[in-house]
């Protein structure tokens, strides 16, 4: 899928902003602090509706206005309009201008992998951060997973404040936790396998990105699950043994809720072992294996956004990675140094400069 256009209103430092793109290689280039991440998070933002950056969607109206709107054309087989709107009271999701109810749906149209310089911490992160980052994926390729996702967080929350006012009043139907139970159970089971499924998928082609690139090493992702390899009845079971001591802590200890992955080059945890240059060619690797899974899932390529890449590695593995890019992938690169990116890539581009929220279109070689 392809990105042609899109339009900033009063969205972060841009009051007013159209820019078209190139199918293949785009690239924002300008000062720190000009505006070329506010234009690839609009590209995000489009794409799943939410940032990468703040968690705050009034973060995204410009300072000393009270509305944002931020609109693309994309094509596919057709091309398809997507749009929203964000006000102080909230946001609105249009969809070839229909209003969207079903963001999980949603979310599916239009994928991005995102490469981010802040998301090298993840090793250091809590599991929290890990498994966010593996629902964004996911979620972008399978209709039913944030529903599961939801359903079962609905769940936890209820079994929680049930086994909590157990543990306080002595209060006790175990039908009702039974009950309980048995469906985290059930929605559990359900995104254990689809995890599980899109962990095999990065390690299927993880390893050989990462030999492409960086030259040696074996690298693979574990996925850590409690409910890995088990069935229903021995959850089950389990859960009716070790009710005393969720009661004793008034929470649920065991689920889906506490699951995590693991890097691991050469049979050493990357975290621990690994080095910093390690570390970030590992993540870059696991997110350009995403750019593999979406196409075998959806039949599309998905836009790729490379925001800031050349703070974390040298310019030829740069240059090495976007020459490696099926041509199909739309690109989007930003950085302060357009001088770093190779000169035949150069020439099949669409270059903006960004000077302070002022965008202008540039042909490299006319300077
Ligand atoms: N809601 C907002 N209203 C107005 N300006 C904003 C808003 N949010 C962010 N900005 C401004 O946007 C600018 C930052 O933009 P952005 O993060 O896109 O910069 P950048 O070009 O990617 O910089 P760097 O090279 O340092 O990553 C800052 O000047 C910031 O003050
Ligand atoms: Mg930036």
């Amino acid at each position: 899928m392809k990105i042609k256009k899109i339009e900033l209103k009063n969205y972060r430092n841009y009051e007013k902003l159209k820019l078209d793109f190139f199918d293949d290689l785009n690239i924002i280039y300008g000062n720190n602090g000009s505006g070329k991440t506010n234009i690839v998070e609009a590209i995000y933002i489009l794409a799943l509706t939410k940032s990468f950056r703040t968690n705050n969607d009034q973060n995204l109206i410009k300072i000393g206005t009270d509305f944002a709107s931020v609109s693309a054309e994309i094509e596919k087989k057709d091309k398809e309009k997507f749009k929203i709107e964000i006000f102080k009271e909230g946001k609105c999701v249009y969809y070839n201008d229909d209003k969207v109810k079903k963001i999980s749906d949603y979310i599916t149209k239009i994928n991005v992998v995102l490469f981010n310089p802040l998301d090298v911490k993840i090793y250091n992160d809590s599991p929290s951060m890990r498994r966010k980052l593996l629902n964004v994926e996911i979620s972008q390729i399978n209709k039913e997973y944030l529903m599961l996702l939801s359903n079962y967080n609905k769940l936890l929350k209820n079994r929680n404040i049930y086994l909590k006012q157990m543990h306080i009043n002595g209060n006790s139907s175990m039908e009702y936790i039974n009950i309980l139970t048995n469906k985290l159970i059930e929605y559990g089971l359900k995104i254990n396998n689809i995890r599980e499924n899109y962990i095999e998928m990065i390690n299927s082609n993880i390893s050989q990105i990462y030999k492409n690139i960086f030259g040696y090493g074996e690298l693979t992702v574990k996925y850590e699950s409690f409910y890995n390899n088990k069935t229903k009845e021995e959850l089950i079971a389990f859960y009716k043994k070790n009710l005393i001591k969720e009661l004793s802590f008034g929470k649920t200890l065991y689920g889906i809720n506490r699951d995590d992955i693991k890097f691991i080059l050469d049979k050493k945890l990357l975290k621990d072992f690994g080095s910093i240059g390690q570390q970030k060619n590992a993540f870059i690797a696991f997110k350009l294996s995403e750019i593999i899974i979406i196409k075998k899932k959806t039949g599309e390529y998905p836009i790729l956004i490379l925001d800031d890449l050349f703070s974390e590695l040298d310019d030829i593995k740069i240059n090495n990675i976007i020459t490696m890019l099926n041509k199909e992938v739309q690109t989007f690169i930003t950085t302060t140094d357009i001088d770093k990116i190779n000169k035949k890539l150069i020439k099949n581009s669409i270059i903006y400069y960004i000077d302070n929220a002022s965008v202008q279109r540039r042909d490299i070689y006319e300077q």
